[in-house]
């Protein structure tokens, strides 16, 4: 298994990605992607928006990446997105509390553990700073909320916050998304774009950074009508890391079908079985190594404030030598296991993000259900002039009448009691059943606003980037030289084909290097020229890209009468074989896109 660092480091010489602003220091948390890891970064992405956007035949938007606060107010953001932060008494530094105590003792998911838990561990293990040892006990742990906040426009401004989850920005267009949909569930809606997070201490190399790209689709599904397309991912093979085995000492993942785990119930829902499966498949499509991965299943505590249930694509990496998460507890010795990072979260988040826009913004975030037959159905009424029946109510009289209209709908048993309780903004009201004034009366109705349920595969850009680099990552000898290579699918790969002329000196072989170029440029491929340096290093200087074909013009293949000729090289093999160079665009157009 590769090494975080020797990743890292091939990354930064090859221009797939490297610390921003270095100029003035840096900043921890940001990283630029160079030439080939902004093509990688883009062909995964195409790779995404043609798996997830267009075959599932769903909506593409692009909406702001700074909202207002009310939307995270909504959303619940502002009070629930913290990480728990301990401070350390000598150096400052910020860390992880949750992370130093899974670094530090057996305890998994700590960031499910009530802070003064937490406190009390980090006491109990005498848990001390990673940056300068001294000792944490005895220092209070706080949340710190991960929301970037920013002032909309001049003066004093109205408050707002870089977006931490793209997906909020499709919650909150969903009263117009509706209508594109022709008002008709189940609909998806994607949305590839940056989510910022100002993470308390965050990782070398791009998987845990301060602003990253997220592909996000949410669905939006009639919970007791639509059914995904279970059929066609039923057999498609996953590996499983439920809850329950996670909490057996002696549970493991396992491999199971996709129709199996959702028929036995250990995948809950049939909709999150099939974005599993469908991801499965992707996955294997864009290079991730297959025996580096697995679906783990949240643990109850673990669950985000939006979650009913939620899985989560993990896959394996090569620890960091000196990576702050180590957890041999001696960084300098490499391990033979990696660590297991989140690359995409599936969740399903029911009604709660639609049901809290309707209720702070006040907007319809329902769709109306149009029922096969009307139906004869018994509504429930309250007296809604019940606010001058009573100064006990006072000002709230109008909300109560409401809020007890709105129970009458959903549970009109509650009005056999003699009192009904309800709750108006935190504040429980009781009130007497007859002042209510209930009524039930018959009515035909065509149909019903429903609030829709959401099911959402959240993918991390740069996480599955980093993974398909790592995963690809090799080491042999050719010609009796160590060689480092990228087995990159071609689909995933920066450039499709280098040109090598083999001397820059020589006229002929220049001239047919531009050709072979244009050639290949014209079937529409994606090619680097290169004519300095020994072609060795040539070679090398594309296998560490991931390229998966080198062509060289040399003197053999214009000398002698027959047709010009030039040699191809495949990457993984290093094997050469002669083309005609009339031929070489389409053979190797065929072989990249078999
Ligand atoms: N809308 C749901 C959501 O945002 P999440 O699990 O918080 O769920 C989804 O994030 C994915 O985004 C994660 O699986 C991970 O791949 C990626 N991600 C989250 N925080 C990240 C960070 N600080 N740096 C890089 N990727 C991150």
């Amino acid at each position: 298994m590769a090494e975080q660092e020797d990743v890292i480091e091939l990354a930064k010489r090859r221009g797939f990605f490297f610390g921003a602003n270095g100029a003035y220091g840096g900043v921890a948390g940001f990283y630029t992607y160079g030439p080939n890891g902004a093509a990688v970064k883009d062909n995964l992405e195409s790779a995404w928006r043609d798996r997830f956007t267009v075959r599932q035949g769903n909506m593409e938007i692009e909406a702001p990446t700074i909202m207002p606060e009310a939307v995270f107010e909504a959303s619940g953001h502002l009070d629930g997105f913290d990480d728990m932060l301990v401070e350390c008494p000598e150096c400052g530094e910020s860390h992880r509390a949750d992370h130093l105590i899974e670094d530090n003792t057996h305890i998994e998911e700590a960031e499910s553990l009530p802070i003064s838990e937490v406190e009390e561990l980090i006491r109990e293990h005498d848990l001390r700073c990673p940056t300068c040892d001294a000792a944490l006990s005895g220092e209070p742990v706080e949340d710190f909320n991960l929301m970037f906040e920013t002032s909309i426009g001049p003066g004093s401004g109205q408050p707002g916050y870089m977006r931490p989850e793209t997906a909020q920005g499709i919650f909150v267009e969903f009263p117009r998304l509706k209508e594109y949909a022709r008002n008709r569930l189940p609909f998806g809606v994607t949305q590839i774009g940056p989510a910022y997070r100002n993470e308390i201490s965050p990782r070398k190399g791009i998987i845990r950074v301060r602003e990253f790209t997220q592909a996000e689709l949410e669905t939006f599904i009639d919970p007791e009508e639509d059914e995904p397309p279970l059929h066609e991912v039923e057999d498609v093979e996953v590996t499983l890391y439920p809850a329950d085995e996670q909490e057996d000492e002696d549970g493991e993942a396992y491999t199971t079908t996709v129709g199996d785990a959702v028929d036995e119930g250990v995948i809950g829902s049939d909709w999150v079985g099939y974005y599993l499966g469908v991801a499965q498949e992707w996955y294997e499509r864009v290079g991730v190594d297959m025996d580096r991965f697995r679906f783990r299943q949240h643990l109850p505590g673990e669950l985000a404030h939006y979650a009913a249930d939620c899985w989560d694509a993990e896959s394996e990496v090569g620890a960091a030598r000196s990576a702050a998460r180590s957890s041999s507890g001696d960084d300098e010795e490499p391990r033979d296991e990696g660590d297991w990072i989140e690359i995409t979260g599936f969740a399903y988040r029911s009604d709660y993000d639609l049901s809290k826009h309707a209720e702070h913004s006040g907007e319809s975030f329902t769709v109306f259900k149009q029922y096969d037959e009307p139906k004869t159905v018994e509504r429930a009424t309250v007296d809604p002039d019940m606010a001058t029946l009573g100064p006990e109510f006072g000002g709230d009289a109008g909300a109560v009448a409401e809020a007890l209209q709105t129970l009458a709908e959903r549970d009109p048993d509650a009005f056999d009691e003699a009192e009904v309780e309800v709750e108006v903004d935190g504040e429980t009201h009781t009130v007497d059943s007859d002042v209510a004034n209930f009524s039930v009366e018959e009515v035909t109705e065509n149909g019903e606003h429903i609030t829709p349920h959401v099911v959402e595969p959240s993918f991390g850009v740069d996480r599955i980037v980093y993974t398909v680099i790592e995963h690809a990552y090799r080491t042999d000898e050719v010609d009796g030289e160590e060689r480092t290579y990228l087995a990159l699918d071609p689909e995933m790969a920066a450039t499709d084909a280098a040109v090598f002329p083999l001397v820059s000196n020589d006229d002929r072989l220049l001239d047919l290097a531009d050709e072979v170029t244009d050639d290949l440029r014209a079937a529409g491929l994606s090619v680097e020229y290169d004519d300095s340096g020994s072609i060795g290093r040539r070679y090398r200087r594309q296998d560490e890209v991931g390229t998966p074909f080198c062509v060289t013009v040399d003197r053999d293949g214009i000398e002698g009468d027959g047709p010009d000729t030039v040699t191809v090289r495949e990457r993984d093999s290093a094997r050469q074989v002669r083309v005609p160079v009339s031929e070489v665009a389409d053979e190797i157009a065929a072989l990249l896109d078999p």
